[in-house]
């Protein structure tokens, strides 16, 4: 049975702690954070765990095999390292790294190890994203024109990371499990109103390579929660709800070119049709995402949330960050890899 640690237990981590702590097929040896509160919480949703204040004698033990890595987004990295270098296989939190070269460290390293390194890409784990997934490969949703998400409230202030680092893996990593490839270009502009230099709100606009349009609307101040993502395709329109009780609909819905027509008004014909509510068994993500992540250290290699994708997305939000600094000027998304 695979032996794991969790680094860093705070808002997040201990939903780490929680869901490997209640996981049969391993076990939750440690957990190490410097804020005694943290490994309070701990205590309790995992008696068994050995509570540590520093994260050095989690990757000290020789006995663990992996750690998931909840700490902030700028330790990340620094940890990763140290844990595949310790021959350990990670599951880092989002984002993986502030910067690509730190990245690509990681990779780096990952691969001088051979251990698994996953990427906390949790929304790639709901099960209504990969039906949807499933939807989009299939072809029955015809070619797609653009996707939009929306992922706002009224929450948390962060001083670590601005909207964009915060929010945007999630649907940076849903368009990349659709599209399996970064932006060309990447447009955004932002404004920071409760904090200096860190942006409230960003609205990012992509531009794939087979020319698709994405948007994508971040934001921790905003007056409801919103969480959607939509594909407008030339077959069907699909919506992601991951506030709504029904999360995914698919539309009947778009313009068609009829084979013959009289009028000039008339070479394009709406069709509005039906709207089909798909039944998708629940699971919780972050349990699929552990699942995924212990089958990855039994394979060697993990089929979502992989270091690939990843890296195209730290890409993207470095480029993304610039063009912020740049007032929405487009930057080019480095396509190599
Ligand atoms: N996947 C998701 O849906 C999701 C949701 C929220 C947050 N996150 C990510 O999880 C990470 C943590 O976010 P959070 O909201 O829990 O932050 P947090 O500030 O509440 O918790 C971070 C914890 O890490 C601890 N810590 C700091 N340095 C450490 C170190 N060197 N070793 C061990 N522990 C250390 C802190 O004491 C704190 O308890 C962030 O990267 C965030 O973006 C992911």
């Amino acid at each position: 049975m695979a032996r794991l640690a969790v680094i860093g237990a705070g808002a997040w981590g201990i939903n780490h702690v929680r869901v490997i702590a209640a996981e049969p097929r391993c076990e939750l040896v440690a957990v190490a954070d410097p804020d005694p509160r943290a490994l309070d919480h701990a205590r309790t949703a995992a008696p068994r765990a050995a509570l540590l204040a520093d994260s050095e004698r989690v990757l000290a033990d020789a006995s663990i095999d992996a750690v998931v890595i909840a700490s902030p987004a700028a330790t990340h990295a620094r940890l990763a390292v140290a844990a595949l270098e310790h021959g350990k296989a990670v599951l880092i939190e989002k984002p993986l790294a502030m910067s690509s070269t730190d990245a690509q460290r990681v990779a780096t390293a990952a691969g001088r190890s051979g251990r698994v390194a996953m990427v906390g890409h949790l929304m790639v784990h709901h099960p209504a994203v990969l039906r949807l997934r499933e939807l989009f490969s299939s072809g029955q949703l015809g070619a797609l024109h653009y996707l939009h998400c929306t992922r706002v409230n009224l929450g948390r202030l962060r001083r670590d990371e601005n909207a964009l680092w915060s929010f945007g893996p999630h649907d940076l990593s849903m368009i990349d499990l659709l599209l399996g490839c970064a932006p060309l270009t990447v447009a955004a502009r932002g404004q920071c109103v409760l904090q200096r230099d860190i942006e409230d709100v960003v609205f990012l606009t992509m531009r794939y390579p087979s020319g698709e349009l994405a948007h994508v609307h971040l934001s921790w101040l905003s007056p409801r929660k919103e969480r959607r993502l939509t594909l407008v395709c030339s077959q069907r329109m699909v919506e992601f709800d991951d506030v709504a009780p029904d999360k995914l609909r698919i539309y009947n819905k778009g313009y068609e070119s009829p084979p013959s027509f009289s009028e000039y008004g008339q070479y394009l014909v709406l069709r509005d049709g039906d709207v089909h509510i798909p039944q998708i068994a629940m699971d919780e993500p972050l349990r699929v995402q552990l699942h995924h992540f212990l089958d990855s250290m039994k394979t060697g290699v993990a089929m979502r949330g992989d270091l690939a994708s990843a890296l195209r997305i730290t890409r993207t939000l470095e480029a993304a960050q610039l063009s912020l600094a740049r007032d929405g000027e487009p930057v080019g998304v480095d396509q190599s890899l």
